[in-house]
């Protein structure tokens, strides 16, 4: 079971990778760290799980991606920022949210870069939504993710990095439009309930073919790509 030797730029590594887009939609990545027994967060961050080498790879797939679109939860923890600027990226910011609370303070308002999108049903009503955000309806009783990633398509995007959290990820499962998952197991045992990569829905029977592993020390980067079905 070979894992590869020195990785000289996992940039380059990671931008070389072939992601052609499906008809329709765009190619669609998902990147989480974990726990080996599946915890997500540890006192409710995924942080205390990372390293320096994940989040080089964390940036190295946004530098890869057209947007990065995460869940209204995980913005909110996270104190989301408009990926340019954080860094490395010419990647858009696309939220997910039913209840469009966004707080007054949250970094993503402002900042360099085009407005992230606020994916929402047409059951809730953008004109609360504080300004610097495009809002988009997808849906109507709740956001389908089916209808964001045409929406996306038909703005050019070729790739979506889905960003989390646990929940919006196993929404892509469900709909099938998970193309590749890139999973970091960090080397502890957490437990609690926050525990679940791909939430809480399901059973699903989503298989995978194993495409990369690399490690630094002892945490391990795997990347799964799911079987394309035939043409
Ligand atoms: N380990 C990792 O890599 C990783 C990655 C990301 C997040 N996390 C962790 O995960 C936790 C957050 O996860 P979470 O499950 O609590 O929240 P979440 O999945 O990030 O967000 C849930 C929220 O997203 C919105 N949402 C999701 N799907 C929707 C849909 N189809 N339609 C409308 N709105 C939708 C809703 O927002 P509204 O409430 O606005 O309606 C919902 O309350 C945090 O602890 C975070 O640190 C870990």
């Amino acid at each position: 079971m070979p894992i590869p030797g020195p990785v000289d730029s996992i940039e380059s590594l990671l931008a070389e990778d072939d992601r052609p887009a499906p008809a329709g939609r765009p190619w669609v990545a998902a990147n989480m760290v974990g726990s080996v027994d599946g915890a997500f967060a540890r006192d409710g961050r995924s942080g205390g799980l990372s390293s320096e080498a994940d989040r080089a790879v964390f940036r190295a797939l946004r530098a890869c991606a057209d947007v990065v679109l995460v869940a209204a939860g995980t913005a909110r923890t996270e104190r989301y920022r408009r990926p340019v600027e954080a860094g490395g990226t010419r990647a858009r910011l696309a939220v997910v949210s039913g209840s469009l609370e966004v707080p007054e303070d949250q970094p993503f308002l402002t900042g360099a870069g085009p407005d992230p999108i606020l994916y929402h049903p047409s059951s809730s009503d953008p004109a609360r939504l504080p300004a610097g955000l495009e809002p988009r309806v997808a849906g109507s009783d709740r956001v389908e993710l089916p209808l964001v990633l045409s929406d996306l398509h038909a703005d050019g995007a070729r790739m979506v990095l889905c960003e989390g959290g646990p929940g919006l990820l196993g929404q892509l499962v469900a709909c099938s439009a998970l193309d590749e998952l890139f999973v970091t197991v960090s080397p502890t045992l957490v437990g609690g309930d926050q525990v679940g990569l791909v939430g809480h829905g399901g059973p699903y029977d989503h298989g995978l073919g194993l495409h990369r592993v690399l490690r630094e020390d002892d945490m391990l980067f795997l990347t799964y790509r799911s079987p394309r079905e035939p043409a």
